[in-house]
């Protein structure tokens, strides 16, 4: 049995409420079905720009925010990929895709100065684009090394910058970093005991922990990426305290893209996540009351495969 009650308040002051009652049997899709409610009555009609737009875990926020009525400007290099993809995506929100290489400054500039002039503000930005190839730091060329420090750092912060300006404009906004938890439950790992493996680092992320193994060496520059990005992402909330703009750190698991294929053989044993989880856990995070903080979300597989 379950019983949901709504209170929507007032979009200008904030005020917007659900009460839910669950009895019985808790019911997941009943509670999506609430923030998702939350989410249309506040963010409807609001912008929302979405870094690496083009594939996988971007994709997938990009098509749950337009299916929750926020407008989303997609940026990334594929931009035709970025409009077939979204052409028959489902909601009231529209979908703009914006051709930018996030390791470029110039690019950036250009794309935020076309949402300036577009859109004026914005009010929800997801840091997603992001790279990581396999190799050890001293067999890769030093350009593939500095391209994931330009990705998924510089860029981030060039990009965070430029959208807290225009967030200024905004009555509440929410920014939202993509991190990495340490892909853990891997086969060569799990040959030696998955388990322990498992109940040690679930709550240890990439971009908190380093793990590398003879089997899985592919992590080069990419957690020292992940760590300064949950750095930055502390101190900008911090700097940016007035209640205004939220900022939330997702760290997830392995997921279903393309940047792992690489490692797919090695995780196995593992059901991992798909793009669609973490969209979700997005949409949770946005939708929560402006005076919640979700400082941090760790989403990992919940099954190991035997
Ligand atoms: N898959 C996982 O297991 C996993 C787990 C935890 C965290 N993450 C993080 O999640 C984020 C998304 O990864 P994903 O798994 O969805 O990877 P993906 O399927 O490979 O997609 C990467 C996205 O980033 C964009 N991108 C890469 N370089 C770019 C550049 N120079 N300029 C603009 N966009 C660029 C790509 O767009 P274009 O190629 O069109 O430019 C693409 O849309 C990354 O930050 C990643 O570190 C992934």
């Amino acid at each position: 049995m379950l019983s949901v009650k709504f209170s929507i308040g007032n979009a200008e002051n904030n005020s917007f409420a659900i009460e839910a009652t669950f009895a019985h049997h808790y019911s997941y899709s009943y509670h999506c079905a609430a923030v998702l409610l939350l989410i249309k009555s506040r963010w409807e009609g609001k912008l929302a720009v979405v870094t690496g737009a083009s594939a996988g875990i971007g994709l997938a926020i990009a098509r749950a925010f337009v299916r929750s009525g926020l407008n989303v400007v997609g940026l990334a290099r594929r931009k035709e990929k970025m409009e077939s993809e979204m052409a028959n995506a489902d909601g009231k929100g529209s979908f703009y895709a914006y051709e930018c290489d996030i390791a470029n400054e110039q690019s950036i500039s250009n794309a935020f100065q076309w949402i300036e002039e577009k859109f004026k503000t914005i009010h929800v930005i997801v840091n997603n684009a992001g790279v990581g190839k396999p190799g050890k730091i001293m067999e890769l060329d030093f350009e593939i090394l500095k391209n994931a420090i330009d990705v998924n750092l510089t860029g981030l912060l060039l990009c965070s910058k430029l959208a807290i300006v225009l967030m200024k404009e905004a009555h509440e906004a929410h920014i939202v970093n993509i991190n990495r938890q340490c892909l853990g439950k891997a086969k060569d790992i799990a040959d030696e005991n998955i388990r322990t493996f498992y109940k040690t680092f679930v709550s240890s992320l990439f971009g908190h922990q380093v793990y590398i193994s003879p089997k899985l060496p592919y992590a080069n520059i990419y957690p020292a990426t992940k760590f300064a990005v949950r750095a930055l992402s502390e101190v900008l909330r911090r700097e940016q305290n007035d209640g205004n703009i939220r900022i939330t750190n997702i760290s997830p698991g392995a997921v279903r893209t393309e940047m792992i294929q690489h490692s797919l053989e090695n995780l196995e044993r593992l059901e991992i996540l798909e793009p669609e989880d973490i969209a979700n856990a997005i949409i949770y995070a946005i939708g929560t009351p402006s005076r919640v903080q979700i400082e941090e979300l760790t989403i990992t597989p919940a099954k190991i495969l035997s």
